[in-house]
């Protein structure tokens, strides 16, 4: 296939592209407009074709579905909690606006159209698991315009019949995450005997889902997924946010007293939990247990310094010390 991934440079997006490209044989078009988040080095190892927009511009986003692309993927969003309680103005911009200028393009063509949408449009649940049809009760300005999105994508399936598909990821950790988030930042600081800032009283539960699972999830609903379907992909094990920092601290050999209790986040969801049995019934399975894929990362991070060195050297400095109120390595 040839794959339009927007959003291709980040985390997911690139993970995505290389096991499309290493493992199905397919042509890729990435378009992504490159913040602090999308970064060409994700993708110096893979072949692709790559056109630098927004996906709320239209021009952008015809010149990259005029490459012949037999499906959209949209990975494009803005994807801190933290940042869309500070500044949620591109939040907005990115996943209303853009998702719909990419929907109009891809229906004008008769494109099928696949939305990376997250478990966080249905809020937060004590007990049991989210199915697909549970309510959207989205919390933050990041869940709510990912949940504006995937309405808006229904729509398009609803009113115009096009042939749309939206699949629900759990928390996602492995290489090339972008430090902001728990994971790589609890590694980093670990690694430079930095303070390991926990939100709360760090009893808030994540479901953890190695980034290649996600990847192969998000491939396998496009090629077997209903039209209008929506499909949970969650991980194989919860975990609360103190055990996984503590996990962190025994495997980078850290000492236990960096760990430092900080303010919480406000509106902050206190559990995860997505069922998946609807993806499974099309052949998908997480093949990688938390327990293998937290040291997996841990060595990917310790090994890869080439990547990290100039994120943590360069703005994420001044986002760190905004956020934290302290800079790093203090
Ligand atoms: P990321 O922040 O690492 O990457 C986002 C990418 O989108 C970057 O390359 C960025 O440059 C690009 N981008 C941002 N705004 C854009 C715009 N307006 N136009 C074009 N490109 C733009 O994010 P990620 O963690 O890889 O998440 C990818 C997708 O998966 C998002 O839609 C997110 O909501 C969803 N998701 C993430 C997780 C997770 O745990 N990280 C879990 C479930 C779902
Ligand atoms: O659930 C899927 C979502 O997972 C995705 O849709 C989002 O794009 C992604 O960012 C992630 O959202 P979270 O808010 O769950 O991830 P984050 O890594 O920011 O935080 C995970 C948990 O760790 C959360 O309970 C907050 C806590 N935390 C986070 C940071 C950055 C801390 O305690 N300290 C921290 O410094």
């Amino acid at each position: 296939m040839r794959l339009l991934v927007c959003g291709g440079a980040g985390f997911i997006g690139s993970n995505f592209v290389r096991i499309r490209v290493r493992d199905h044989g397919d042509d890729v078009v990435v378009l992504d407009k490159l913040t602090y988040a999308g970064r060409p080095e994700n993708l110096q190892d893979v072949e692709h074709t790559f056109v630098h927009g927004a996906i709320e511009d239209p021009e952008a986003a015809a010149e990259a579905m005029g490459k012949g692309v037999d499906a959209v993927i949209n990975f494009a969003a803005e994807t801190h909690v933290d940042r869309s309680i500070a500044e949620p103005d591109a939040f907005v911009k990115t996943h209303t606006q853009g998702t719909y200028v990419l929907l109009e393009e891809a229906r004008r063509r008769g494109i099928r159209y696949v939305q990376v949408s997250t478990d966080e449009v249905y809020g937060s649940i004590e007990e049991g698991s989210f199915t697909e049809e549970s309510p959207l009760a989205p919390s933050s300005p990041y869940s709510a315009t990912k949940a504006g999105a995937d309405l808006l994508v229904w729509s398009y399936f609803h009113t115009f019949g096009m042939e749309t598909v939206i699949c629900r990821g759990s928390n996602n950790y492995g290489p090339y995450q972008y430090p902001e988030k728990l994971i790589p930042l609890m590694i980093l600081n670990a690694l430079h005997a930095d303070r390991l800032p926990v939100y709360g009283d760090g009893m808030q539960v994540r479901n953890w889902l190695y980034v290649e699972d996600f990847a192969r999830g998000i491939g396998h609903a496009l090629e077997h997924g209903g039209a209008g379907e929506v499909y949970n992909v969650g991980g194989p094990d919860e975990c609360p946010n103190l055990e996984v920092v503590k996990r962190i601290v025994e495997l980078t050999g850290a000492d236990e007293s960096i760990i430092e209790y900080v303010t919480d986040r406000p509106g902050h969801d206190r559990r995860y939990s997505l069922g998946s049995e609807k993806i499974r019934a099309l052949g998908w399975e997480a093949q990688v247990r938390f327990s293998d894929g937290l040291p997996r990362t841990v060595d990917w991070y310790r090994d890869n310094a080439w990547w990290w060195e100039p994120i943590r050297s360069g703005d994420y400095r001044a986002y760190y010390e905004r956020q934290y109120g302290k800079a790093l390595g203090r």
